[in-house]
């Protein structure tokens, strides 16, 4: 391992106070910040809250090191890698005693560059050269061996009644499940538990002296059993696993996988696959017991576990910091920070920032972007092994949730953590239930349910809630106007006018605008026409629905937005197209701004919320009925164009067919129409073609096939992109594009920002030529 940190590198100012490298004065904050004090070990993002707040970068004079503690410097960093070079990531966070040394010397220990800490141009090309094993297309083979020791390991306590879960499962089985995924052996486990940890301390924690010594012995002969399994790997190449692939790939290309980085990785494979995990998990059970009532969501619902992963790796994950090195003079967060500086990013603090996470403290296993989280990294250093992590929480909360749902952790323990700024997981994990109460005893088929695992990121159409019918009134002879409300008595999302939710009704999903109070955190309200052509959604509402019943509910979501800086709003709705449009009325009412409410219908019994659109709008409502000839003239509305009107307009399709033709003489994007279909094509591999996407902050380059849409691409990739209607509705699979020419097919998008061209939604448009470079 290379370089040490040099003790603190700050001076002492005349009067006492510490400086940085640049000779300021450092806050009483920052010099009083303990990466190794009980705080920091405790809650790393707790204990830097106050920077987060006030000072968001900072010099630690006990460190030696910058602290960067907000999701966009924290992001900004990870992106730049020739700027913020990650050479440092494994050096050690303490000067190593000359014995130590000594003692590693004599093992012949010489840790070099691995894929965490090498710098480009070296690093991509290995990376290109050595992440086949990651695609989730070839992660899917490992998915039976993972349930087979979680099931093998839960067997063990299952009838005990208490277990320290650390101990008992949820170290040894990423240990097995790594050393699997590597194809080495699976032997020595408890002496590699122990190397394993002397590891972490080696590199991130804060031994004394003599604990040193004892450290390097163990990191010593880490050094050598990882070489001695990696001779016996090479006599037979062809077996499974990441090791014999990359033995491989070194005989393919000897110039860039070489011997001792062959042996590096392998001990840091080893690492890196095992212990982020086992703490990720050990994590993720507290957590989820501490907050009982969301264990409890999980259990009744494993359909919610998939998230309820990612918001634990949000809120509680098993890297707390990593570490970079300012190549250059540069400036992080307004902050001018000099060269050479070493940086400790603190991403345990990022996935806290408000600025990026609503409420970002709470622990919310329906938080649409919890996947935003960078306990992975980002960019081109982002963890390999990412989704391999994911699927083992995946499936260890299924098969604990399922066997042991009433299991509880044992009061009043206190929780340890080994001593170090990176890595974070309580070294026990005490839980107890009563076996009498296992449901296996009673239906031994609770064994046989599997849910099937995702690997990547959860899809946003994943993320759902359980609300209960608080309400059906009946609005209109064909529509009703039903009140919803969190099935556990909590407040709901909040949302904006034109939003909608996405119910689950008798098996299939249909959207509804809100039409409620936007202030009224407790409910939702939604009216529903009864279709009797439609797919059946209506129908079970109006049939079957009854007050006092669950739904499964999807969102907010809103790509129905207001245009705050119009200087004049016209609205118009059609039928049951009044529910977004009465919500975006009400607010602009509300916030004195001018506009016009046209509602078109056959006769006034017809038209649902049509008291309340009098009561509520009556000087600046036109009411326009078939039945009385009152119809709507469009062509007359629409005849002058005017700067500065925006129009929004949801209703039936000769309705908005008729306004997009009589607003082709108004300045671009003056329509805004909300759509509950698709309109795109769907996808005939005859008649697109292949393309490539360039990742800039990755580094790779993904093809995309003419049968395949951009984000099954990318996903197929290994590369997280949110979605959720996957039609080009919604807006939620929308990345930037840096450059190329798209063919948009969304209905998400305006016509100046399809003209941009800086954004595209991945899961429909494609490139209009053979290129696209896109910011991921
Ligand atoms: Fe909804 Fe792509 S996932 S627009």
């Amino acid at each position: 391992m290379t370089g040490l940190v040099a003790p603190a590198e700050a001076e002492s100012a005349a009067d006492g106070t510490a400086t940085d490298p640049r000779g300021c004065p450092v806050s009483a904050r920052a010099a009083a910040f303990d990466p190794f004090g009980d705080a920091y070990q405790q809650d790393p993002p707790e204990a830097v809250r106050w920077s987060r707040q006030e000072e968001p970068v900072f010099y630690s004079p006990a460190l030696g090191y910058w602290v960067v503690t907000r999701y966009d410097d924290v992001k900004a960093v990870f992106r730049d890698n020739v700027l913020f070079s990650p050479s440092i990531a494994l050096e050690k966070i303490t000067p190593v005693s000359d014995e130590a040394t000594a003692t590693l010397a004599r093992y012949g220990y010489a840790m070099r560059r691995t894929l965490v800490n090498e710098d480009e141009p070296e690093h991509m090309p290995r990376r290109r050269l050595l992440m086949d094993p990651f695609t989730p297309a070839e992660l899917a083979h490992h998915e039976p061996m993972v349930r087979r020791l979680a099931r093998e390991y839960v067997d063990r306590v299952v009838d005990s009644g208490k277990a320290d879960l650390v101990e008992e499962m949820l170290w040894e089985v990423p240990l097995t499940v790594a050393l699997h995924f590597l194809g080495v052996p699976e032997e020595d486990m408890a002496t590699l538990r122990e190397y394993s940890i002397a590891h972490t301390v080696n590199t991130w924690g804060r031994p004394s002296p003599e604990e040193q010594v004892a450290v390097a012995e163990s990191v010593g002969r880490f050094w050598q059993f990882a070489g001695t399994v990696l001779e016996k790997l090479r006599e037979n190449p062809d077996g499974p696993g990441w090791m014999p692939y990359s033995i491989r790939a070194q005989r393919e290309q000897p110039e860039v996988i070489t011997d001792s980085y062959l042996h590096s990785i392998m001990m840091a494979g080893i690492v890196a696959a095992h212990e982020t995990t086992a703490n990720a998990a050990a994590n993720a059970v507290k957590l989820l017991l501490e907050n009982r009532s969301v264990w409890e969501e999980i259990c009744a619902d494993p359909s919610l576990i998939p998230n309820a992963v990612e918001e634990c790796l949000r809120h509680s994950g098993s890297v707390a910091a990593w570490r970079r090195l300012v190549t250059a003079d540069a400036t992080i967060g307004g902050m001018a920070v000099p060269a050479g500086a070493k940086l400790l990013i603190v991403n345990s603090s990022a996935n806290r920032d408000d600025r990026h996470f609503e409420d970002a403290d709470a622990f919310d296993i329906r938080r649409e972007n919890a996947g935003d989280h960078l306990t992975f990294g980002y960019g081109s250093h982002q963890c390999m092994g990412k989704n391999l992590a994911r699927m083992e929480l995946q499936v260890f909360l299924e098969e604990l949730t399922t066997r042991l749902p009433h299991m509880e952790l044992v009061p009043e323990q206190r929780f340890t953590y080994v001593p170090n700024t990176s890595f974070r997981g309580p070294e026990h994990l005490w839980v107890r239930w009563d076996p009498a109460a296992n449901p296996e005893r009673s239906d031994p088929s609770v064994l046989d349910r599997h849910r099937p695992v995702r690997i990547g990121e959860p899809a946003a159409r994943r993320i759902t809630r359980t609300v209960t019918v608080e309400a059906i009134e009946r609005e209109t002879a064909d529509v009703v106007v039903v009140t919803l409300a969190d099935g556990a008595g909590k407040p709901l999302p909040s949302w904006t006018p034109g939003a909608h939710v996405d119910l689950d009704l008798g098996g299939l999903s249909r959207q509804y605008s809100l039409c409620g109070d936007p202030e009224d955190r407790q409910r939702y309200r939604i009216a529903v026409l009864r279709e009797p052509e439609g797919r059946g959604g209506s129908r079970h509402v109006h049939e079957r629905l009854a007050p006092g019943d669950t739904l499964t509910l999807r969102g907010p979501r809103n790509h129905f937005r207001l245009d705050p800086t119009a200087r004049r709003h016209v609205l118009v709705a059609g039928g049951i197209g009044i529910t977004p449009v009465i919500a975006m009325a009400d607010r602009l009412r509300a916030t004195g701004a001018d506009y016009r409410l046209h509602y078109c219908g056959r006769s006034p019994e017809a038209m649902p919320l049509l008291e309340r659109a009098r009561r509520d709008h009556g000087a600046r409502l036109s009411v326009h009925c078939g039945s009385d000839g009152t119809r709507l003239d469009v062509p007359a509305l629409l005849a002058e164009p005017e700067d500065g009107v925006q129009i929004y307009a949801c209703g039936p399709r000769q309705l908005l067919d008729a306004l997009a033709e009589h607003t082709a003489h108004w300045p671009e994007d003056t329509l805004h129409v909300e759509h509950f279909t698709a309109e795109h094509r769907s996808l005939d591999p005859e008649r697109e073609h292949a393309f490539d996407v360039e990742l800039a902050d990755s580094g790779l380059t993904v093809r995309v096939a003419p049968d395949r849409t951009v984000l099954a691409a990318l996903r197929a990739a290994g590369v997280d992109v949110q979605s959720d209607c996957e039609e080009g509705l919604c807006g939620s699979c929308e990345v930037p594009v840096l450059d190329g020419a798209v063919d948009h097919r969304d209905s998400v998008l305006t016509k100046a920002e399809r003209a941009a061209c800086d954004r595209m939604m991945t899961c429909c448009s494609r490139a209009a030529g053979d290129r696209l470079r896109l910011a991921l």
